[in-house]
């Protein structure tokens, strides 16, 4: 974005900042104005064939953005191979502002970006030349922002710092919005990603990771160690409604998302023999569990070999992370694997900086928190990972009833 544009969105926001934060309030983007959110009647499975109108190949069958929850999370059921996760600011004197009108602003600025992503998945705009595809774009808000609205409120409490995260830089920790823009087509990240920050006035970039993931069915994807990854999640509509999404309230149907950028020293995990790398996953390359079974198996963290030693170790990562120990829930883990060249460690030494941009997304922020604290204590896995960005981002519930994305914001709502 040149000086120019911003300067002009700043403006904007500026102008703007007596009915509100300012913020997303530029034409045709006021709540209720949702027609745009429905680009295509959707079949039972939440996808419509594409129409590209340029006899161009699909990527990918259209995803229904809205329902009870947005797309993204759990839709489409596997997760497409490309994705650009941006986050963004909002000025700090539009917040301080409009203290006492800040609900509504919030509100607004979530229905104009709702509204932005509506227009671009029915490419009114005609900013991508061969349709949007499979395109989604997840909105998830900030916690100043969820603070701002009402501080009780799911996703109003930032993400406590873990161990490594002091080498974490300041404009790589939180945000106030986050965009998760996922597609078949890696070319149609970036153009939708500028067409909405082009129509929603006010923010300012923070971070931005592109990911990748190989090809598969479901949420199983081998993760950058050449293990399968995403094997223990919520799959069920019941695991998702239990695990996933906030039950009831207002947010109903949201939930709530952490990022962690990891780099990884994957050098040194593929110089262990293949035996202790599995012994620090504790499943083995196919995905089986070490304590017996298949790839769709849980790992019987109870199991012992006939020394007396527990056949999932001690120190294992599924051990580590597994839910019965921090009394929390399943959580649901959509990584993408990154790679970002030649970066310097914290020693002045070149490092690959390659690894996982983990994302997850749970019903309650202590799911992550209290797992990530048993990785911090008991976890070989990550002596391999140094976090290099992090952040946590309430994701709204869908858009069912045409009332705009920030309607549950809304006082009394
Ligand atoms: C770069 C870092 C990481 C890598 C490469 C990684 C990889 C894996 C792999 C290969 C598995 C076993 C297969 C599966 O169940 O999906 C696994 C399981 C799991 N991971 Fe990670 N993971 C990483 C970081 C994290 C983090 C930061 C968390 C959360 C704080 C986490 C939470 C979990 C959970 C909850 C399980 C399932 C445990 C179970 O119930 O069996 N992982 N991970």
């Amino acid at each position: 974005m040149s000086d120019e544009a911003r300067m002009d969105r700043r403006t904007l926001l500026r102008g703007l900042a007596g009915v509100g934060l300012g913020l997303g309030v530029g034409a045709g983007a006021g709540a209720g104005a949702t027609v745009a959110l429905r680009p295509g009647a959707a079949d039972a499975a939440g996808t419509t064939a594409a129409g590209t109108g340029s006899g161009a190949p699909l990527s990918g069958a259209r995803v229904e953005p809205l329902g009870a929850h947005q797309a993204g999370v759990t839709r489409p059921a596997t997760p497409q191979q490309h994705c650009l996760l941006a986050v963004l600011d909002v000025d700090d004197a539009d917040l301080a502002g409009a203290a006492d009108a800040a609900d509504a602003a919030v509100a607004d600025l979530c229905d104009a970006l709702g509204q932005a992503v509506g227009e671009l998945l029915a490419d009114a705009a005609g900013v991508l030349p061969d349709g949007p595809g499979d395109l989604t774009v997840t909105v998830g808000l900030g916690p100043r922002l969820v603070r701002a609205v009402d501080p009780t409120l799911p996703g109003a409490e930032d993400l406590p710092a873990f161990a490594g995260d002091t080498g974490i830089p300041a404009g790589a920790t939180g945000g106030d919005v986050m965009l998760q823009l996922c597609g078949s087509d890696p070319g149609n990240l970036e153009p939708a990603l500028e067409h909405v920050l082009a129509t929603v006035p006010g923010l300012l970039p923070r971070w931005r990771q592109r990911g990748y993931r190989g090809p598969g069915e479901g949420f199983v994807v081998r993760s950058p160690l050449g293990f399968h990854d995403g094997i223990a999640v919520p799959r069920t509509e019941e695991e998702q409604a239990e695990n996933v999404w906030i039950a009831d309230g207002p947010l109903a149907g949201a939930s709530v998302c952490v990022v962690r950028r990891l780099r990884l020293d994957t050098a040194a995990f593929r110089s262990e023999p293949a035996a202790r790398q599995e012994e620090i996953v504790g499943r083995r390359r196919d995905g089986s569990p070490l304590s017996g079974g298949t790839i769709d198996d849980d790992v019987r963290l109870q199991a012992k070999a006939p020394d007396g030693e527990y056949l999932v170790p001690p120190r294992s990562h599924a051990r580590a992370a597994h839910p019965s120990f921090t009394g929390s829930r399943l959580m649901l883990r959509r990584g993408y694997a990154f790679d970002n060249g030649t970066a310097t460690d914290s020693g002045g030494e070149p490092v690959a900086d390659t690894g996982l941009l983990f994302i997850c997304f749970q019903a309650d922020l202590r799911t992550f928190v209290a797992t990530q604290h048993r990785l911090d204590e008991g976890d070989d896995l990550m002596r391999y990972v140094t976090p290099t960005a992090s952040g946590t981002f309430l994701v709204l519930p869908g858009d069912r009833d045409g009332g705009g994305l920030g309607a549950p914001l809304r006082a009394g709502a």
